[in-house]
């Protein structure tokens, strides 16, 4: 069973409820300076373990040095604290250390596979520390094995418990809180006119843009608590509808986005959409989402209502501006036209499933010729 509570407050009776002795601690390198440190260090167990040998967009190489800590230091609970990539690390090893199979459960061809394991065997707990990914209530996470990115799925990872603690987000630079929550929003977008979507995920998907419409300019802005509570709330929601559906066609563009050009994650995915979105709005009759063209135009209306305009295009429009606002620029390269190349040959079409409208592969190429800019 997955919770979803708010406050650190609640650690220390959730500890207990598991029946806590050991604890492994997943965190990443803002640990040192997140305000719950103390909180964190002053829990009442016999013993706590830390794992933070690991890299943001995490290596298999640095998940098994977790694995091996976790089996030699006999802890009984596992507590990831950080942002997608810490939670995703604590995932993989959880998998891992419960599949039949080992470590060969997170890499091809096992990967893939839901294999069946008991998530109830070692107790997990997420505190996220950036209001992005919704790892803490999603069973996927993100790993890299031989340069190709791996998406690890099984219901066992999902952790029983997501801690939604916004104070945290007062450290997080402000570069990285624009590209996260550009990721919740882009999770809320796709995952609403995601072929798989459903009454729950679209509650989901709407809760999270609403949200962030309302909110984003003060969270960035202004640093204001309360918009902090609503952004993190939204990345959580948003983390809740993906974990139903899976993303789109802006995610699967940008998974080279980010190692070509470095963008991390959210700014890559946010650079994608609106070239998407726009393609798509003129292409309704490429429609393969079997409740058919007009369900999708009605789909694209709602989540234009729900982000404050009063059409589409003008949707795509604030979109873009929201974009400039936050000064989050497309890529440019003088190499284009070999980059683009590229990008296009790098998308997998299995990842393009779940988007509503067909992209072949012409169509993606002259998207990404939107998407990088002339310098
Ligand atoms: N599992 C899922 O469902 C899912 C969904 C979307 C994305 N992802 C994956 O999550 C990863 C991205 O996660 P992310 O965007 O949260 O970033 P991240 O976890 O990679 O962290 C980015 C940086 O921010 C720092 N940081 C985190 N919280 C901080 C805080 N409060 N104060 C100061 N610094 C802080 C980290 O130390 C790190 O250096 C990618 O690997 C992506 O593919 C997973």
């Amino acid at each position: 069973m997955h919770k979803i509570i708010n406050g650190i407050e609640s650690l220390t009776r959730i500890l207990k409820e598991i029946g806590c002795q050991r604890l492994f601690l997943v965190i990443d390198s803002s640990y040192p300076f997140l305000n719950i440190k103390e909180t964190i260090e002053s829990l009442d167990v016999k013993e706590k373990v830390k794992f933070s040998d690991f890299t943001p967009n995490p290596l298999y190489e640095q998940v098994c040095k977790g694995i091996e800590l976790l089996k030699s230091s006999h802890c009984d609970t596992i507590l990831a604290i950080g942002g997608g990539s810490a939670i995703d690390v604590a995932k993989c090893i959880k998998l891992a250390m419960l599949a039949e199979e080992g470590r060969a459960a997170i890499i091809p061809p096992l990967v893939s596979q839901r294999l069946p394991i008991d998530g109830t065997k070692i107790p997990f707990i997420a505190i996220p520390t950036t209001a992005g990914t919704g790892s803490e209530s999603t069973h996927n996470a993100v790993m890299y094995y031989e340069g190709a990115k791996q998406t690890v799925t099984n219901d066992g990872i999902l952790p029983g418990y997501a801690i939604l603690e916004p104070s945290v987000l007062k450290t997080l630079p402000l570069y990285q809180k624009k590209c996260t929550m550009m990721d919740a929003l882009c999770q809320g977008i796709e995952s609403w006119w995601s072929i798989n979507s459903t009454d729950e995920s679209k509650v989901y998907s709407r809760k999270a843009v609403e949200l962030i419409t309302t909110n984003w300019r003060k969270y960035i802005f202004e640093n204001d608590d309360d918009a902090a509570t609503q952004i993190m709330l939204a990345a959580n929601y948003g983390g809740r509808a993906i974990n139903i559906t899976q993303t789109t066609a802006p995610h699967a563009f940008s998974y080279k986005i980010t190692s070509l050009y470095g963008l991390p994650h959210g700014h890559a995915v946010a650079v994608c959409l609106p070239v998407i979105w726009e393609y798509m709005l003129a292409h309704p009759d490429e429609c393969i989402d079997p409740r058919g063209r007009n369900y999708l135009m009605q789909t694209f209306t709602d989540i234009s209502t729900t982000m404050g305009a009063h059409d589409i295009t003008t949707a795509i429009r604030s979109f873009r501006q929201m974009m400039t606002d936050l000064s989050l620029a497309n890529p440019s390269s003088t190499n284009r036209e070999e980059e683009i190349h590229t990008l296009a040959t790098s998308v997998n079409p299995i990842r393009l499933r779940n988007n509503p409208v067909s992209l072949s592969h012409p169509i993606i190429h002259t998207l990404y010729e939107q998407i990088v800019h002339k310098i």
